[in-house]
């Protein structure tokens, strides 16, 4: 694994839980990326064959992928796992399709699967909250069946490096998450040892009128920071406004920019 970037933050994972379990029943106001990604996702992934059997998707959230997932494929039974139990709640009762649906509320990194069991393992921007990315990723791998495939969104280096950029002019916290780039990802799924592994990367940029704007989108679609190296106590009102300053400095005319990098993932066992 040489040249594979070492994981940069370790999550809580009671605080994810907690992060996503208080946003999940404004989360669907807040996801319009999150939806373009998961489709992105799923039309990249044509050349696959549509699957049948039972498929897992890994942090369902309130179930859009899940949804779509079931629409596309002839399927016997779909898991739909999240370590927040009232993002599941919410899978429920947004996922119309009549087929079977099972809830099982678990870590990524630890599935509560036997190996073996599923025909292919989706999941839409969740693993950039694995702090163990070769656990989650040999997690995926085991419980796949001979041949199973594995696709993926996640987000990328460049996401938020304005922001990030922002809060460097302000102070020496850690105020947004760190991103794998595209080439460990690869490295990290090929040390899994999955085969035919491809990642494509696409920069979206969202445009807001505030950078106060972008900070609570994010808090409403969950993304807390609950970095280790963030400040426990109050931000102070210099640094936030020096941070805000650096922030306009970037402002085009259609907003203040923002960029997303997504890393699409596609492997098979
Ligand atoms: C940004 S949301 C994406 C939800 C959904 N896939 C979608 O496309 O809208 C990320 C989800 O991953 C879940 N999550 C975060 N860490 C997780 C982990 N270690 N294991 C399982 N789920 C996790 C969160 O609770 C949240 O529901």
């Amino acid at each position: 694994m040489s040249g594979i970037k070492p994981q940069q933050q370790t999550f809580d994972k009671s605080l994810v839980r907690q992060s996503f379990g208080s946003a999940s029943s404004s989360y669907n106001q807040f996801t319009a990326l999150q939806r373009t990604i998961g489709d992105q996702l799923l039309q990249q992934q044509e050349n696959l064959p549509s699957n049948q059997g039972k498929v897992l998707d890994i942090g369902a959230g309130t179930g859009y992928l899940t949804e779509k997932i079931i629409g596309s494929n002839k399927l016997d039974e779909l898991y739909a796992l999240d370590i927040a139990p009232e993002m599941l709640r919410q899978t429920r009762l947004n996922v119309t399709a009549v087929k079977p649906l099972t809830l099982l509320c678990a870590d990524a990194e630890d599935l509560p699967l036997a190996a073996e069991t599923v025909t292919a393992v989706y999941s839409n921007v969740a693993y950039q909250w694995c702090s163990r990315l070769a656990l989650a990723f040999a997690e995926a791998r085991r419980v796949l069946q001979e041949n199973g495939v594995f696709a993926f969104s996640t987000f990328g280096e460049r996401t938020l490096y304005e922001l990030k950029d922002a809060w460097a002019e302000a102070d020496n916290a850690v105020h947004v998450n760190s991103f794998f780039d595209a080439d460990s990802i690869r490295q990290y799924l090929i040390a899994a040892g999955f085969q035919d592994v491809s990642v494509l990367s696409e920069d979206i940029v969202m445009y807001y009128e505030t950078p106060k704007q972008l900070m609570m989108d994010l808090k409403g679609m969950g993304a807390h920071n609950i970095n280790p190296g963030r400040n426990h106590g109050l931000t102070g009102v210099s640094a936030f406004k020096k941070m805000l300053a650096a922030y306009e400095g970037l402002r085009t005319e259609q907003g203040i920019p923002a960029t997303f990098q997504a890393l699409y993932g596609y492997a098979r066992k």
